[in-house]
């Protein structure tokens, strides 16, 4: 496998994602064995939305890694305002060996990508959160022992990390079953997407309104926040929308009896789940905020472990004696 960038669970294959797993299993278990394999490299953070788990991953990880982690936040770049995306990209890529951004339009980050000669890693946009969608399904795999086949019910917003639930689930194998109210469904295009690639791996994604049948007999309940970053205008109208879709106990009690609890975090208790779930002993939403730091480990070793990036090969060709 050799990725250039990780911006979306749909650029990767099958066996992409399940290699991607299976490395950060074997980071999680052996840390010691890659103390040092970032030596020397620097991953550059942009930050245009606030954040702690992603923010605080990457740094230990990178650290962890033996390289080193630069938080740059809203006010420092102010992307496009300041300086454009082509500019920042070929100013870090002289500098740095990586960028991980979280910022609004998923273009910014493919444009990003576009420009810059080193790896660029999405850290969740309004469309996506890939990083989040790996950490989901290790975390899974640990408490189930499996994915293939699993019955994941997705109730709330059809937001950035319904996506990616719903991209992942599609190449692992596993049933993502998603109710939104009225409105708030998916994009269209990552369903049609997630549907065509459940085809040859045994899974399935189905979208529709109804909590209850999303979450019967479900193996995982899964829900995010009502109003996501940049949503914070329409969370008073979004609370009275998604009133009946709150994960109580009721709601909880259709899926399986060993069924499991996850949430990407922050959460909102008494909103889009009750506290009654989210700290009963089956949720394991802190396992997986955990395992955002493990799978970003993974992610990082795959994209600059081996190699010199481009940019800086430039760099030395130029200063090379002739
Ligand atoms: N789940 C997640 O991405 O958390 P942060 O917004 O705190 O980074
Ligand atoms: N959907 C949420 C996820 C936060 C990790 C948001 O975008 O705010």
């Amino acid at each position: 496998m050799s990725l250039s960038d990780f911006l979306s669970i749909r650029d990767l294959s099958v066996d992409e994602i399940k290699r991607l797993l299976d490395l950060a299993c074997q980071v999680k278990a052996n840390p010691a064995a890659c103390a040092s394999a970032l030596k020397g490299k620097t991953l550059a953070m942009i930050f245009e939305k606030p954040s702690l788990r992603t923010r605080v991953s990457f740094d230990v990880g990178m650290e962890q890694l033996g390289g080193h982690a630069l938080y740059l936040s809203p006010d420092e770049i102010r992307l496009g305002r300041r300086e454009s995306v082509h500019d920042v990209a070929k100013n870090l890529e002289r500098m740095v060996q990586a960028i991980m951004i979280r910022t609004f339009a998923h273009e910014i980050v493919v444009e990003m990508a576009e420009h810059a000669a080193i790896p660029v890693i999405n850290g969740l946009t309004d469309f996506s959160h890939p990083c989040q969608a790996l950490a989901d399904y290790l975390t899974m795999l640990e408490v189930k022992g499996r994915v293939a086949g699993l019955k994941v019910g997705f109730v709330g917003d059809g937001n950035n990390v319904a996506h990616s639930l719903m991209f992942a689930g599609a190449l692992l194998g596993a049933h993502v079953r998603v109710a939104t109210p009225p409105g708030y469904e998916p994009n269209r295009d990552a369903l049609l997407w997630a549907i065509r690639h459940s085809i040859g791996t045994g899974g399935s994604c189905i979208v529709g309104n109804d909590p209850v049948q999303a979450v019967t007999d479900a193996d995982v309940v899964y829900t995010d926040v009502w109003a996501s970053m940049g949503q914070e205008a329409e969370a008073e109208k979004r609370r009275r929308n998604f009133a009946p879709y709150q994960v109580n106990a009721a709601l909880f009690a259709r899926a399986k009896p060993n069924a499991i609890f996850m949430h990407c975090l922050p959460a909102h208790r008494s909103e889009e789940v009750t506290a009654e779930v989210i700290d009963s002993p089956r949720s394991v939403v802190f396992q997986q905020a955990e395992n955002r730091l493990h799978v970003q480990k993974a992610i990082l070793l795959e994209l600059l472990a081996k190699e010199v990036t481009e940019a800086q090969q430039v760099v030395r060709h130029e200063l090379m004696p002739l």
